[in-house]
């Protein structure tokens, strides 16, 4: 038992995939795992353990922004022993190459977020991901339309700052909100962590994914995450 995750000891698996959304959670257990457990109600913020492929892997909703999956994170990292972490998500894309439907694949991740030189006493710590995963993912999206480079991890969905065209200029990919604390988290307790989304909006043109294509998408992004985490 941890402060927010009522697992017992043992219930998590030390390979874990955290979506933002926690019914996107349980749709992951019910679509693609086995022998699943519920591990997690408290806060409705439900975890999952399956098989996959006779593996042991979870799955554990994270909420949105960085104070939140970093709440979820650190707990998994600290008192559960989790060792690798993918988040999937959906990311709002900034220029013109990041398309709806692309997936991509953070490398690293920028923030306008103080968490991290609050972690480092002031330092730009360049949070990044580890790259035996970034590389097997690569792999696993083999063919798929996608895109490896930098995203930016903001603290403001509705942001109303002029740091928009500075992060365009400097070639990031895409706006997303829980990234940066994930990798610099795995940073600090030395595990293993990678960001996988697809864009589901863009923020300049405020193209937005169409219905019929989500869930095609989800499946191909949840696909890619599970063979580089079972991997
Ligand atoms: N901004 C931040 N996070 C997002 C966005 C966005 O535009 N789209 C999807 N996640």
């Amino acid at each position: 038992m941890s402060t927010h995750i009522a697992a017992k000891a043992g219930e998590i698996s030390e390979k874990i995939l955290l979506p933002g959304d926690p019914l996107r959670a349980k749709w992951i257990a019910d679509t693609f795992l086995t022998d699943v457990i519920q591990y997690n109600t408290v806060r409705n913020m439900f975890g999952y353990t399956g098989s996959y492929n006779g593996q042991r892997i979870s799955v554990q909703g994270t909420g949105m922004g960085l104070p939140s999956i970093s709440i979820y994170v650190h707990e998994l990292f600290t008192e559960y022993n989790v060792q690798t972490a993918i988040r999937i998500g959906t990311c709002g894309g900034i220029l013109e190459k990041t398309k709806i439907g692309d997936l991509v694949i953070a490398m690293t991740a920028s923030t306008d977020s103080n968490i991290n030189r609050r972690a480092t006493n002031g330092l730009d710590l360049s949070p990044s991901a580890n790259y035996d995963l970034l590389q097997k993912a690569v792999s696993a999206a083999a063919g798929k339309s996608m895109h490896v480079g930098s995203v930016a991890s903001m603290d403001q969905f509705y942001d109303s700052t002029d740091s928009l065209q500075k992060l365009i200029q400097y070639g990031t990919l895409a706006l997303e909100m829980e990234a940066s604390a994930l990798y610099s988290l795995a940073a600090k307790f030395n595990r293993k962590a990678l960001a996988i989304m697809t864009v589901s909006d863009h923020v300049i043109t405020h193209e937005a994914m169409p219905a019929d294509q989500r869930e095609r998408s989800l499946v191909d992004m949840v696909e890619v995450a599970l063979k580089t985490i079972a991997n």
